[in-house]
């Protein structure tokens, strides 16, 4: 088994003097939820997602050696201008992940990030910015060691990735992804996400995910926060039960395309997720109006015309549409005739299965 050990560099050769990389990483969407995790981003039970296509981060890491004073030195630019603010959640990263790249204190870094989708969207990009930046770092560590299989490039991107924010390891490689511990899924691991192992139905190709932006305010309450009240949590331990059964009744269902059961275990872990935020001390609800709103009508529609849509939700307010390709056009009409009011200035992003992290430079 993979340990955290096997994740420490070594075998690094070369001494590159500068030099540049680019990376684009994608968002995800979870279907079964990752809500709690223990120390060191390890998740209480594990999730599975889609990866995104459209919504992605891409950064380019420049770096120029450096004497090594013990500390890191980096300049954080979004969109080209500098961003102070954004440099402390980064710090931290590099901090959290000093002990697997020790090589990052002999570089002077210029991360220059931009997002795909409207800043303050409520669209979480710590999942894709975090992603984007491991597969930069792996980039360089890989210059270091060319020695490095691709397997363990991927592997410790993802696990990279995880030390940021903890959905991030699943923006990496793959379009369906699980991350955790799972006894029915093989390789499955706590430390990084692992590909669907099995062929995905083709109900799933290219599946739509049109995300509805209900409101773009700040979130009252971070996923940290959120995921240490399930510390003492009352429903905790059923909870995280539930996710294991959920992960192997949806596993069954990629497979077999039964889109019914698809959309009865997906919108039931979007409103778990919920319930759990409702019935922590203190409790808070991120949903709001509109996004009930939303799923009122999109049950109405679904029940109407039997079109098999569905639902899913962030730690926000936002929702996520999801539907098979072939249904595309009526929900598109419908969204646009039924949903779109509901939406913070009339704002959606059309989104689709993915398949993770683009090498551009
Ligand atoms: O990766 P974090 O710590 O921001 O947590 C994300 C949690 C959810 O998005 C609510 C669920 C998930 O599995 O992505």
């Amino acid at each position: 088994m993979v340990s955290e050990k096997d994740f420490i560099a070594s075998n690094l050769a070369a001494t590159p003097e500068n030099g540049n990389f680019q990376w684009s990483a994608p968002s995800n969407i979870a279907l079964v939820k990752y809500w709690g995790k223990k120390a060191h981003q390890i998740p209480a039970n594990p999730s599975i997602s889609f990866t995104l296509n459209s919504c992605k981060t891409i950064t380019n890491l420049a770096f120029a050696k450096k004497e090594n004073d013990g500390n890191f030195s980096f300049d954080l630019l979004f969109e080209g201008q500098p961003k102070e603010d954004f440099k402390p959640k980064i710090q931290k990263f590099l901090e959290r992940i000093a002990i697997y790249c020790p090589y990052l204190k002999n570089y002077h870094f210029t991360i220059d990030t931009q997002n795909t989708f409207p800043h303050s969207s409520g669209i979480a990009s710590s999942a894709s910015g975090m992603a984007a930046l491991a597969m930069n770092i792996m980039s360089l560590e890989k210059t270091l060691n060319p020695e490095m299989t691709t397997e363990y490039f991927y592997q410790k991107a993802s696990f990279l990735a995880r030390l940021g924010s903890g959905s991030a390891c699943r923006s990496v490689k793959g379009s369906v992804v699980v991350w955790g511990n799972h006894a029915e899924m093989e390789n499955s691991s706590d430390l990084f996400g692992v590909e669907f192992p099995a062929k995905l139905h083709d109900n799933f190709m290219n599946f739509q995910d049109t995300i509805l932006l209900v409101d773009k305010g700040e979130k009252q309450v971070s996923s940290t926060v959120g995921h240490d009240l399930m510390h003492n949590h009352p429903f905790a331990e059923q909870r995280f039960a539930q996710a294991h059964h959920n992960l192997s009744a949806i596993q069954s269902v990629l497979e077999n395309g039964d889109l019914e059961a698809f959309i009865q275990i997906v919108e039931s872990e979007a409103l778990t997720l919920h319930a759990m935020m409702m019935t922590s001390l203190p409790y808070f609800i991120l949903m709001k109006p509109n996004t009930l709103e939303i799923i009122n009508k999109i049950w109405k529609f679904r029940n109407e015309t039997k079109i098999p849509i569905c639902f899913t939700l962030d730690a926000g307010a936002n929702v996520h549409v999801l539907y098979p390709e072939n249904v595309r056009e009526a929900c598109l009409q419908f969204i646009k005739d039924e949903l779109v009011g509901y939406c913070q200035n009339g704002q959606y992003i059309c989104d689709a299965i993915g398949t993770g992290a683009i090498n551009i430079l």
